[in-house]
């Protein structure tokens, strides 16, 4: 087809504008993006937190209230501490904290705070729950586990519902009746075969997806309300 001068003009322009467009719209979402993470990495900042990710437990916290004055705590994949140190405030005095991490964590609870034991192992390990025996049980486990990413969308989920199952296989094997287990999860194919193997031990499951966490992330929470026990 032969378009006359003006027509090329115009073309090109609407051609230039659509490329603009292209590149304009994913710059915003990456400045919304950012300002989100600066604004909670302030707030950590300011509210003594070693790290951003205490919101994505505060926020669930704050809606199902699950973690209670005087509970005993395991916090999975805990390092730099900030987990820790909420559950720690929530659970006061007469409670406690085991926070568990591949990296050595030292973070010191602030007073009237519960006390905080800081393990350095590996989940997976075969002596881990074995070792674990001598402090169950807890009422609530937490698990805010990662694996290292490799922006391999696929292999990420794979790797993080490895290390879901087994805090799931942890939590089922060390929380009292009644306890609640609250789990970091990448999403993919099998995510819902994870719910349901969560719904399995717990009377109520939610799937939590609090407002710290970035919106194209694709980690969600997922909390098991009220154990029913292994029997
Ligand atoms: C997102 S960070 C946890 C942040 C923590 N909740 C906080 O608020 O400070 C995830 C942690 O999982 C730990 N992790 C990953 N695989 C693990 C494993 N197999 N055993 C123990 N910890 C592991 C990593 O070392 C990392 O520190």
């Amino acid at each position: 087809m032969i378009y006359g001068q003006g027509t090329r003009l115009i073309l090109r322009q609407l051609i230039f504008f659509e490329i603009i467009q292209l590149f304009q719209l994913p710059s915003e979402s990456f400045a919304i993006v950012k300002k989100v993470q600066d604004y909670y990495f302030k707030k950590a900042k300011q509210e003594n937190y070693p790290a951003r990710s205490i919101y994505k437990l505060e926020e669930a916290q704050q809606k199902h209230h699950f973690i209670k004055p005087g509970d005993k705590v395991l916090d999975l994949g805990c390092h730099p501490g900030s987990w820790s140190l909420y559950a720690a405030k929530i659970s006061g005095g007469n409670g406690s904290v085991v926070g568990v991490d591949l990296q050595k964590t030292h973070i010191v609870p602030p007073s009237g705070s519960g006390r905080i034991e800081f393990i350095c192992a590996d989940i997976f390990d075969d002596d881990f729950i074995p070792f674990l025996s001598s402090k169950i049980p807890f009422q609530i486990v937490v698990s805010d586990l990662a694996p290292k990413t490799t922006g391999h969308k696929f292999s990420d989920h794979l790797k993080s519902i490895e290390l879901s199952r087994c805090a799931l296989a942890i939590a089922s094997q060390s929380l009292a009746r009644g306890g609640h287990f609250y789990c970091k999860v990448f999403q993919g194919e099998d995510f819902p075969d994870f719910v349901n193997e969560v719904r399995h031990y717990f009377k109520n499951t939610k799937i939590v997806k609090p407002k710290s966490s970035r919106v194209e992330s694709r980690e969600v929470f997922v909390l098991g309300l009220e154990f029913k026990g292994t029997e």
